[in-house]
């Protein structure tokens, strides 16, 4: 076969991590991605969130062959894959849009791959990959005749088949309901784990990418604007666009007038709050300071000393099951959202038009650098109801985090 002879067997056989090195993609004017360097370490599940047009799909289709570069490298392990066609590495995809073919059998849209590449066993791989998605029940069926999940998992077996040495996912489970969706994303990190290897899901959903990933890569205007463990990134935003994205912030524009031992004072609106500085990305000046609603405690009279707070005034209380949010306005004049749990059988007693008290450990709290992304890119994000205001503003994306109670 001459797919498998020469060069060619060099570069499908490639093993290791998938490492992209100085990657710069350019429309005419226009830059894509800009200078993108990361390593995705062989058989991890690594998530690229990012908001529309971020470039997400750009990175993926240089990686799978289908974007040439403008500049940079792209390896896998020592292989150098630039400049190699799609089909020669060791790289498959799975589209939101499932391309199936329509005139094929379940079974013969997942042995397509290997039968093209005149594997005498296609038809037994297509089983076995069917096997791993839990559909070997359907195996006779045309695509027509499956629900959307069911068509995913044949699109997953049908890239799975090939066993390529990483998988692209891009936005896969865009197409489903809600419930169906999470179910998938449950399913698609039990199949990673079980057949071990490196998968890139593309999402601009922020809490799939932190359910499903071992390390997730904020993307922002074609670059990487911080990286890490889903908690890391989530309990330590670098700057306001993260602080946006990622998870619910309820943030505060400030000036830091002083210096605390290890916490930087800044004046919010008249109030003064802590920063830790090990945990504030600025040292002087104009300062982004945030604090995750479940970490703020709302309270009808002021805390003990040692945690800072402000008064405020409360907007909505709306009962979700395990928690009520309470939206509160704060003396700016901004939105600040609280979770709390419903743990107690005296619930707390308040109602809208109420005065209350917000308090956080100072240690909670955290710093960034003011940035017009903060508002800006909260508009952006499809899931967000974002309050924009002078001083204290909350800007949500999704739920609050599940857990334990950090207050
Ligand atoms: N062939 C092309 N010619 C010109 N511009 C392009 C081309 N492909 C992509 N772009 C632009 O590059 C930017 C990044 O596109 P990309 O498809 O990578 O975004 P994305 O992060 O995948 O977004 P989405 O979440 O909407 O899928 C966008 O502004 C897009 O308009
Ligand atoms: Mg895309």
């Amino acid at each position: 076969m001459a797919l498998f002879g020469g060069k060619t067997a060099g570069f499908r056989e490639a093993k290791g991590d998938l490492r992209i090195v100085e990657v710069t993609k350019s429309f005419g004017d226009f830059t894509a991605v800009d200078d993108l360097s990361l390593v995705v370490p062989r058989g991890s599940f690594f998530a690229l969130l990012g908001p529309s047009g971020c470039g997400k799909t750009t990175t993926l289709r240089m990686v799978a062959g289908l974007e040439e570069a403008t500049h940079g490298r792209i390896f896998i392990g020592d292989t150098d894959l630039t400049g190699s066609r799609p089909y020669e590495r060791p790289v498959n995809t799975v589209f939101q849009s499932y391309a199936l073919f329509p005139h094929l059998t379940v079974r013969d849209n997942v042995a397509f791959g290997p039968k093209r590449r005149g594997l005498a066993n296609a038809t037994t791989l297509a089983d076995e990959a069917l096997d791993l998605v839990q559909l070997p029940h359907l195996a006779d069926r045309k695509p027509a005749q499956l629900s959307g999940g069911q068509q995913q998992r044949v699109a997953v077996a049908r890239a799975l088949v090939n066993r390529p040495e990483v998988l692209l996912l891009d936005e896969p489970l865009g197409a489903l309901d809600l419930k169906l969706r999470r179910q998938m994303q449950v399913e698609l990190k039990r199949i990673q784990t079980e057949v071990g290897l490196t998968f890139i899901h593309v999402t601009h959903d922020q809490e799939e990418a932190m359910t499903m990933a071992d390390t997730v890569a904020v993307m922002n205007h074609g670059r990487i604007e911080q990286m890490g463990a889903p908690e890391a990134l989530y309990d330590l935003p670098l700057t306001a666009f993260v602080a946006n994205f990622v998870g619910q912030s309820n943030l505060g524009m400030g000036r830091i007038i002083d210096s605390d031992g290890d916490h930087y004072v800044a004046d919010v609106q008249g109030t003064r709050v802590s920063i830790p500085k090990a945990r504030c990305q600025v040292s002087s000046g104009d300062v982004l300071f945030g604090v995750r609603p479940e970490k703020v405690k709302i309270a009808v009279s002021r805390a003990e000393a040692g945690r800072n707070d402000i008064p405020a005034t409360v907007v909505d209380v709306s009962f979700t099951g395990v928690a009520t949010q309470y939206l509160v306005r704060v003396p700016s004049g901004a939105t600040w959202s609280v979770y709390e749990q419903n743990l107690d059988i005296d619930p707390i007693d308040l109602h809208p038009g109420d005065e209350a008290w917000l308090s956080w450990k100072p240690g909670h709290a955290f710093g960034v650098p003011v940035d017009e992304s903060a508002i800006k890119v909260a508009t952006d994000a499809p899931t967000t109801t974002p309050t924009v205001a002078v001083g204290p503003v909350t800007a949500s994306s999704q739920g609050p985090m599940a857990g334990a109670d950090p207050r």
